[in-house]
């Protein structure tokens, strides 16, 4: 039977994973004083097209939206900034900023699917929201370092930089580099040139040769940038130094979102395909103001769990039983005596499997397969005795006790 394309069952070590990367970004950003929030999945259409962009590639053609029984129209959130920018005015939490929030979930892009591109996926995320300083951006990005850094991830990434300015120098160095792509306008890929119009930052972002040979002498937002977003800028990369975080500065990183200013950041690798972002986000000191609230400078990112997936896969280890409860037949009080030890055993917060196959052969065979560390066999003749037999499955030794001196038994092993 069919998943819906771009979908995905998640079980096994991946579920694993999914879980691992949830609990320790939820474990190290509580060091940073965040604190959960949920929002629901599914929001107002309008949010998005306000806070995105119109002309974003999530609003123009990748959300998924329908109408609800009532007419109202609603899309499944693609990304978490924005349902979180609104949960702090839905919930009358302005008068406690500023705030940090921690938040992981699903979310959704119609786009076409491809190797760590899924049309249902999971974001792992902090927004700190009423945070206007540098060191805010500073720890935002710490924050994401050091995740990479548990992950052991640090030598197949690159941390990227960029400013892209408050408002006005975002003006000035668009009007620059309208003028500068105008001249090549025939000579920009179809994409690029709807672009210019529209969205002429996101030219920037173009992976076509025609555009980067063009981009190659375009005008930079570094030279544009005024003298506060400069400094800004600044402060936050002697930040990086003092907290020895290797970056780069990349020119061209203007992100896919229309409300970020100033900072911007992303996390990428060259080990996973041509879906090399893994982490991304930057400051938004508008969105709330673009949804209809006051204004509340904010700093976040994003990490898409499924492509950290690909690059942890190999260290998630499955994991393996303790104890395999070995029946010889299936008479009451064998099975009586099984259930006594299956239950004395969980009670001490063991993982204990019954393998349910109908040989003894074939069940020490799953027991091996499942890694078990014990078995604990129980026959007739254990019955008998008030014994069961304990096999170390990987020495072979074998052991009779009475059950009530296995805790103790194990405690000195
Ligand atoms: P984004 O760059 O659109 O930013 O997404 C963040 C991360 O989500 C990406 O770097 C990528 O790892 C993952 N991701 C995005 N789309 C997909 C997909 N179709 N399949 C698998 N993974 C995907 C945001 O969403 C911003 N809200 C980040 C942010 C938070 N900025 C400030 N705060």
């Amino acid at each position: 039977m069919k998943t819906v394309s771009g979908t995905k069952d998640y079980y096994g070590t991946e579920a694993q994973g999914l879980r691992y990367l949830d609990q320790l970004l939820l474990s190290l950003a509580k060091k940073y004083n965040c604190q959960e929030i949920k929002t629901p999945i599914l929001e107002m259409t309008q949010l998005f097209t306000t806070s995105l962009g119109e002309t974003t590639d999530i609003v123009s053609k990748e959300m998924f939206t329908f109408p609800d029984k009532s007419g109202d129209s609603l899309t499944l959130r693609p990304e978490g900034t924005a349902g979180i920018t609104r949960a702090i005015f839905s919930n009358s939490l302005v008068a406690d900023l500023p705030l940090k929030f921690y938040y992981s979930g699903p979310m959704f892009r119609y786009e076409t699917p491809q190797k760590g591109r899924y049309r249902q996926f999971t974001q792992l995320g902090v927004e700190f929201l009423g945070y206007e300083n540098y060191q805010a951006d500073l720890e935002c990005i710490t924050l994401a370092w050091e995740f990479i850094q548990k992950l052991n991830l640090t030598e197949k990434v690159q941390l990227e930089i960029n400013s892209i300015g408050d408002k006005q120098s975002r003006e000035n160095y668009k009007q620059a580099l309208v003028n500068y792509l105008t001249q090549y306008k025939n000579e920009l890929s179809p994409e690029s040139q709807d672009r210019l119009n529209k969205n002429p930052l996101r030219i920037l972002d173009s992976k076509k040769d025609q555009d980067q040979v063009i981009l190659k002498n375009a005008p930079q937002i570094k030279d544009y940038l005024s003298d506060g977003s400069k400094k800004w800028f600044d402060q936050l990369k002697k930040g990086l130094n003092l907290y020895n975080i290797p970056f780069v500065e990349n020119s061209l990183l203007v992100r896919g979102l229309d409300y970020y200013s100033e900072t911007v950041f992303e996390i990428t690798t060259t080990e996973i395909g041509s879906q090399n972002a893994i982490l991304a986000g930057g400051r938004y000191n508008d969105l709330s103001s673009q949804i209809g609230g006051e204004r509340v400078p904010s700093v976040g990112f994003a990490a898409g769990a499924e492509r950290l997936l690909l690059l942890i896969n190999e260290q998630i280890q499955p994991t393996s039983v303790e104890f395999s409860i070995i029946t010889l037949n299936n008479s009451d009080p064998v099975i009586e005596l099984s259930l006594k030890m299956i239950k004395l055993l969980r009670d001490q917060n063991y993982i204990v499997d019954v393998p349910q196959n109908e040989s003894l052969n074939k069940k020490m065979k799953k027991a091996n397969k499942n890694k078990s560390k014990w078995a604990v066999i129980i026959g007739e003749n254990e019955v008998l005795e008030n014994k069961i037999s304990l096999k170390n499955m990987t020495t072979g030794e074998q052991t009779n006790l009475e059950p009530s001196q296995l805790v103790a038994y194990l405690s000195n092993k």
